[in-house]
């Protein structure tokens, strides 16, 4: 999943105390924490939680964490140590500031948090996000939590769904995690550590936060996975059933127009998955599909299961069931024992897909898992300009893509207002902003256009 990054800064002065808590979640990572924020805020939200996007004013701060890459957890501790600064002040004037660590690095890290960053009252477990209200009550007469059990209950079935939770608006996109964990165990990866084994909630309870969703106005649902494509459920009848079932019954509910899913694992594109691509019009013309690498060496030692070449006619399977398909990928360069040969492997196979968009990371070692144990670790200098040449293809193609879009019609999901007055910003099937002359009140609309013009991440159009 892609992610965002920003830091922790005091934007508002401290505002005066107000009957209602007031809550600040700042999220890193993937969008499956910006999901989990969400359903953190609701269940606070019951608990006479308010969320809000001024620091200054909040009387809880939670850092959703990630833990995928090197440096998040010490990103995390000096954001405490700003916070505790912070809450020093608060309680010079008698105000109360209660600080959380939620999401990955809660997981992998646990007691070390207390330890290291004295101002934290409560360490969350992403398993563990329904007992949040409680482990602020707890903390609120003195004692310091942490839990990071992989819970035996389902968080999900505890958790408050999005319209029973009046307290935010919805837009017109929403995430709807649908799995979680990961069984795979790449050896660079801490997600089957941090996040646990596969899970996949059960086919109703998502059929019935998907109409939920729709009902509060949402248009275009992502169902959100480590390993999406790993989703298996049962029907009524005890039919088994993979994600290409599950994304046939959603199709079916009334007022949703789009349906995108994420992050996918190649091994888990089955036919009924790919049949799904060729035969539903709500499935986005979208696939993320991460190849991680083009050389056959480097993928047996990062234990990915395929070779490139089955990559390779893998795509070309679903380019045939869906022509107009648009490819995504993650690419990591730099693991260890990487030569410039399999370096140059990887390039011939972007060159060979022809990728939308992309995600490229330099490999970094993380605690505990394979990876960190091989010899061989490539010098960082070679990784930086590794990942210079790759990115420099991955960007050439992306805006060959973006430009052939011009003078193409189709559909745009109007989401929210644009730059200008008078401009609403829209997204294409292929996952790019599109701006156009729009009032807010289309928001929520499919409006064909032409596209007239294309930047590098985003598209111009005209109103057909
Ligand atoms: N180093 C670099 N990139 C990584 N990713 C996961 N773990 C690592 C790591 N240790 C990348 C992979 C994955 C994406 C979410 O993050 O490309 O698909
Ligand atoms: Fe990590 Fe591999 Fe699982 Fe993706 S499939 S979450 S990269 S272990």
């Amino acid at each position: 999943m892609t992610e965002k990054t920003a830091d922790i800064t005091e934007r508002a002065p401290s505002a005066p105390a107000t009957n209602t808590r007031k809550v600040f979640i700042k999220t890193y990572g993937c969008q499956m924490n910006v999901y989990d924020s969400d359903r953190m805020s609701d269940a606070l939200a019951r608990d006479g939680y308010q969320a809000t996007d001024e620091l200054g004013e909040a009387d809880l701060v939670l850092l959703n964490t990630c833990h995928i890459r090197e440096k998040a957890a010490e990103k995390v501790y000096s954001a405490l140590g700003r916070l505790r600064e912070m809450k020093k002040a608060r309680a010079r004037q008698g105000r109360e500031l209660m600080i959380g660590v939620t999401g990955c690095v809660a997981q992998a890290e646990g007691e070390e948090i207390l330890r290291r960053a004295p101002a934290v009252d409560v360490v969350i477990g992403p398993q563990t996000y329904h007992r949040l209200p409680d482990a602020l009550k707890r903390a609120r007469t003195g004692e310091r939590v942490v839990d990071t059990d992989y819970a035996l209950e389902d968080k999900f079935s505890h958790l408050p769904q999005a319209e029973k939770a009046k307290t935010r608006s919805r837009g017109v996109t929403a995430f709807l995690t649908v799995q979680e964990g990961c069984d795979k165990f790449c050896t660079f990866c801490v997600v089957p550590y941090t996040r646990g084994s596969e899970v996949s909630r059960p086919l109703q309870q998502i059929v019935e936060e998907a109409e939920n969703l729709v009902s509060a106005g949402v248009r275009e649902l992502t169902l959100l996975g480590q390993n999406v494509n790993a989703w298996h459920g049962k029907d009524k009848d005890g039919r088994e059933l993979t994600l290409g079932d599950l994304l046939y019954r959603l199709a079916e509910i009334p007022g949703l127009m789009r349906l995108r899913y994420t992050t996918s694992h190649p091994r888990d594109m089955d036919e009924r998955l790919i049949a799904a691509h060729r035969d539903l019009r709500l499935l986005m013309p979208y696939l993320h599909l991460p190849v991680q690498s083009g050389s056959d060496r480097i993928l047996k030692a990062m234990n990915r299961r395929h070779t490139a070449q089955e990559y390779v006619a893998l795509i070309r399977r679903i380019r045939e069931a869906r022509p107009d398909i648009a490819l995504s990928g993650d690419f990591i360069v730099g693991f260890p024992g990487e030569t410039e040969e399999d370096f140059a492997d990887t390039m011939r196979l972007i060159e060979e897909i022809g990728y939308a968009q992309a995600f490229s990371f330099k490999y970094s070692t993380r605690p505990g898992t394979p990876g960190a144990e091989l010899e061989d670790q490539v010098d960082e200098a070679v990784k930086t300009e590794r990942l210079e040449r790759l990115q420099a293809l991955l960007f050439s193609q992306q805006i060959a893509f973006n430009r052939s879009r011009i003078g193409m019609e189709f559909d745009i999901l109007i989401e929210k207002p644009g730059r200008q007055a008078g401009q609403m910003i829209g997204r294409s099937p292929w996952l790019q902003s599109v701006n156009i002359d729009a009032d807010p009140s289309e928001t929520g609309a499919l409006v064909r256009v032409r596209i007239v013009d294309a930047g590098n991440n985003s598209l111009f159009a005209e109103r057909l």
